[in-house]
């Protein structure tokens, strides 16, 4: 396989999706695990398994963990990621302070299936993510939880460090990862 392919499980009301760059992986939600391998052979073109993984070719480095450049990120909202270990893929997403950038699995600890950025960014309000969908506010910094159902919790903190301008995935959980808005080659 030489493509990703975008695997998505939908639930009563939420929907978890993954990108999957190997021929099998599982995509998981709070209750559910789903396993899967896809057999080759489907779009004609010969791929006998031979052909190396592609690094990261979408950008600019050939760092697998180059993320963005540090001007990317938002300081109003969030940069949506997916932060890659084997085949498996978390969402994370991104928030600039100044020259700093902070990073949280993008996961509401109130009901892990949900997103805090949906796709459009999060919100941020007074300098703290406000969830969307019951409005639990997290502080930017430490990813505590102030207000709302799930007060005292925090987000997962995923380490992420700016190098000449440049974002870099640093937290060793992960190998790799790349950007949902980037551009397809
Ligand atoms: S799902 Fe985030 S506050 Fe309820």
């Amino acid at each position: 396989m030489t493509d990703s392919v975008r695997v998505t499980l939908e639930g009563s009301d939420e929907s978890t999706s993954v990108r999957v760059y190997g021929d099998e992986g599982d995509v998981s939600t709070d209750d559910a695990t789903f396993r899967f391998s896809i057999d080759g052979g489907g779009d004609g073109t010969a791929d006998d398994g031979a052909s190396a993984p592609s690094v990261d070719e979408r950008t600019e480095c050939d760092n697998p963990r180059y993320v963005a450049p540090l001007a990317d990120v938002p300081s109003d909202g969030t940069l949506r990621c997916e932060a890659r270990s084997g085949n498996r893929g978390t969402e994370l997403i991104l928030r600039r302070v100044g020259d700093d950038v902070s990073a949280w699995r993008n996961s509401c600890p109130h009901k892990p299936e949900v997103r805090l950025d949906p796709g459009s960014g999060a919100i941020v309000h007074d300098e703290q993510l406000v969830c969307h969908k019951h409005g639990a506010r997290f502080e930017c910094g430490d990813g505590i939880c102030t207000a709302g159902p799930c007060r005292g919790d925090a987000l997962d903190a995923i380490a992420v460090t700016v190098r000449d301008g440049s974002v870099y995935l640093t937290d060793e959980r992960f190998e790799s990862c790349h950007r949902f808005d980037e551009p397809s080659a």
